[in-house]
């Protein structure tokens, strides 16, 4: 049971092409995305009305696709508008199209009502594409459920165990921070500062600090509904009021994520780091990507793991801690619109 009634990320611009049909799982529906001659993308069901051969594997004509088996033609609207073997066609001929919206590099997908799917309500992820920051991205496949992802990245104690190697950062025990969770709306904010400490080996490796500078530093996220996390964390130099909101002593890098359920056991990943400094340094923003992408290798395997052992037993208890929160609130957030939507089914 997934939340329908919201915008996902279905793809990164890159992957959706002109004369290249895409088919993607997406909340346990193939879909099927190409581009206009104009550019626009479009998603349809990838599933032909005939005999459920994917649309993917047909081929784009104009503006249509023409299913590979028989021939039936499809518009972006859905619509069925050639049946090579008969005059008439049946209004049951339809595919379902979804509504689709290219910003910030992605190409988003509505997959609930049509009606209600307003571009307003995209969640903000402007540092992809701002001239003030640079980032680089990626999609990855997930064995898991996305809200284990949710989970994982909310929580950010599992640092110092799981990523020892990459992001740990053992200056500072995590039950040292002290952690403030917040709600606004179906928003979960997690603020975390800590103030006065040795700049850690993170911000060392791509910022200007120097060995012996003290910085103040900020790890903040936050969760939005159906499976959004951003994170904003950076350094200043201590006592130049970055608490205050003056970050021109600092640097920031902001960790963006949009998870995708394809089914109830796999996701994709939408990911990207971006940082405000450095913006004519390319190399700047590929170390920071990989040193992230290394550490999701790293939670990969433990999602991967996590799912098998759900699937073997889903109703086992699980045990909660302090450190679970900012998760456990996003998990709620997101449970509460899936039974609110099911009370009052919206979809057409
Ligand atoms: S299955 Fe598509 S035309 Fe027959
Ligand atoms: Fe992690």
């Amino acid at each position: 049971m997934f939340l329908r009634n919201c915008w996902y990320v279905a793809a990164w611009d890159y992957e959706v092409h002109r004369l290249q049909l895409m088919r993607r799982i997406l909340l346990d529906e193939p879909v099927v995305l190409y581009r206009k001659a104009n550019g626009k993308p479009v998603a349809l069901e990838d599933r032909c009305s005939h005999r459920h051969a994917p649309l993917s594997m047909g081929r784009v004509k104009g503006d249509n696709v023409e299913c590979r088996y028989h021939g039936l033609t499809f518009a972006p609207d859905g619509a069925c508008v050639r049946i090579p073997s008969q005059e008439s066609i049946p209004p049951t001929a339809c595919v379902r199209s979804y509504p689709v919206v290219e910003k910030f590099h992605w190409i988003w997908i509505w997959m609930g009502d049509p009606a209600l799917a307003d571009p307003a309500l995209i969640e903000d992820f402007h540092w992809m594409g701002d001239p003030g920051w640079r980032f680089k991205g990626e999609r990855l496949d997930i064995e898991g459920n996305y809200l284990l992802i949710v989970e994982n990245l909310c929580d950010l104690t599992h640092l110092p165990f799981l990523h020892l190697t990459s992001l740990a950062d053992t200056a500072i025990p995590p039950n040292d921070i002290p952690v403030k969770t917040e709600r606004h709306g179906n928003a979960v904010r997690v603020e975390r500062w800590v103030l006065d400490t040795p700049t850690p080996p993170y911000f060392r490796l791509l910022g200007k600090f120097k060995q012996d500078d003290r910085v103040d530093r900020w790890m903040h996220l936050e969760f939005s509904p159906p499976a959004m996390v951003r994170l904003d964390i950076g350094a200043a130099k201590a006592g130049t009021g970055a608490l205050d909101g003056d970050r021109s002593q600092g640097i920031t890098t902001r960790n963006l994520n949009a998870i995708t359920p394809a089914t109830a056991r796999t996701s994709h990943y939408f990911w990207a780091q971006a940082q405000d400094f450095g913006l004519d340094d390319p190399t700047i923003t590929d170390v920071d990507f990989q040193l992230v992408h290394g550490a999701f290798m790293e939670d990969l395997a433990i999602i991967r793991g996590q799912q098998q052992n759900i699937d073997l037993a889903p109703a086992a208890p699980r045990l909660n801690i302090a450190a679970d929160t900012g998760g456990l609130q996003a998990r709620r957030v997101v449970e509460r619109l899936i039974a609110e939507e099911r009370v009052q089914p919206r979809e057409g």
